[in-house]
């Protein structure tokens, strides 16, 4: 069993950042709503001024749910710091910008989060920072692409859409020797399953919007890193004005109550799934890393210790695409994942920028939610049904 501190992991994750005694006994944290924080007197103005990060100063920069789930993600990752913004994508790209200037370079993995491709190439391009994009699997021709300029590699392992796991070890090894700044996205596992920090990288985020908070009703992105770069990155996100509500904040820490129980039914139900799909003959691909078949399977076992709920899958293009994904009642089509509830989303491609795959085929997102799995085996079972029938 993990430990985090002298507590079991399950226990650890019912009490961090509770505190009955300074709330007149009530368990849960209230949501404060202040966009105005007063001082006593100019003494105490002064004092939060000189330390605005740290001190209730104004809600938007240190309100006491922001702080409250900075601690508690500086818990749970274990690290020296950690920054709170309004979603995952914008942890992504303030962390970005608070790292680069004009003429770096940097090198990202084309396995990445699309929004993140597209930040790169439409948005950093402006400020001059040029985007180098490097495959899981080439580990030569990533080493190949480091120059001089290079100032930051952004991993996201296992990928979006596709699952592939980056050479995380080479790759965090040559940054070290290098001096180059790692950030890892690490929602796909949460802090439960994989802790980048452990194995060097310098700066993760986790989209707290997923698994995390897990209701699918609220946004939140968390940053976890040192000291040194919490300055840099809060200070970033204060200039450009980031601000996460202080409910999204109470929502993601009592999501975090129930995490490890959800996500084991997760796990458990997806299992299921995938033993259905193989036996299906018009599915002819399934993504999923405890299949040990799976190019990445051995990767996956040796840096993560759990899975979730994600399976992509593709089948042969026999049918209408609206036959199959209009006559399921479980599985709705919906973007994020990691919600109580199963989503089905239909694929354009499976790495941002690359449209690598057969046209012979369909391909699809699902993310396996808390239902029955007798019922979501039903439910696929019925769209295929209705797909091969018309
Ligand atoms: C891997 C990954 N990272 C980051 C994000 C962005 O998170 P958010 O929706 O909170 O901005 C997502 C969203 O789907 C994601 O899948």
């Amino acid at each position: 069993m993990v430990r985090m501190g002298k507590k079991k992991l399950e226990s650890k994750l019912i009490k961090v950042g509770s505190d009955p005694n300074i709330h007149h006994g009530s368990l849960n944290d209230p949501v404060y709503r202040a966009s105005t924080i007063i001082f006593n007197n100019y003494e105490s103005f002064l004092k939060a001024k000189k330390d605005k990060f740290n001190m209730p100063y104004y809600g938007r920069i240190s309100g006491y749910n922001i702080k409250r789930l900075e601690k508690v993600i500086s818990d749970l990752y274990q690290s020296e710091a950690s920054v709170i913004t309004s979603s995952g994508l914008s942890a992504i790209s303030i962390s970005l910008l608070s790292q680069l200037s004009k003429d770096d370079e940097i090198l990202v993995t084309e396995n990445c989060y699309e929004p993140v491709y597209n930040f790169c190439k439409k948005e950093l391009i402006k400020f001059g920072i040029k985007t180098k994009f490097f495959k899981s699997n080439d580990f030569l021709n990533f080493k190949k692409n480091i120059t001089k300029r290079t100032k930051l590699i952004y991993l996201e392992s296992p990928g979006s859409l596709n699952y592939e796991i980056d050479q995380i070890e080479e790759i965090i090894h040559i940054a070290k020797e290098k001096k180059i700044t790692t950030l890892f996205d690490n929602t796909w596992a949460t802090f439960l399953g994989f802790n980048p920090l452990k194995w060097g990288v310098d700066i993760v985020i986790e989209s707290c919007t997923k698994y995390f908070s897990g209701h699918s009703d609220t946004f939140c992105g968390a940053i976890a890193c040192s000291r040194e770069n919490y300055q840099k990155i809060k200070q970033t996100a204060v200039r450009i004005g980031d601000f996460v509500s202080s409910e999204s904040c109470v929502l993601a820490i009592r999501g975090l109550r129930t995490l490890q129980s959800r996500l084991r039914i997760h796990q458990q139900n997806a299992f299921e799934i995938f033993l259905f799909l193989k036996k299906k003959k018009c599915v002819k691909k399934i993504l999923y890393l405890p299949d040990e078949k799976n190019k990445y399977h051995t990767q996956w076992k040796k840096y993560f210790n759990s899975s979730n709920g994600l399976i992509t899958f593709a089948i042969s293009k026999t049918g209408k695409i609206e036959n199959f994904l209009d006559n399921m009642h479980f599985f709705k089509i919906g973007f994020s994942w990691g919600g109580y509830e199963s989503l089905i989303l239909p694929l354009k491609q499976i790495k941002p920028g690359i449209k690598n795959y057969n046209n012979s085929l369909f391909w699809f997102r699902i993310h396996i939610g808390l239902e029955s799995n007798k019922d979501l085996i039903e439910d696929l079972e019925r769209g295929f049904n209705n797909y091969e029938a018309k």
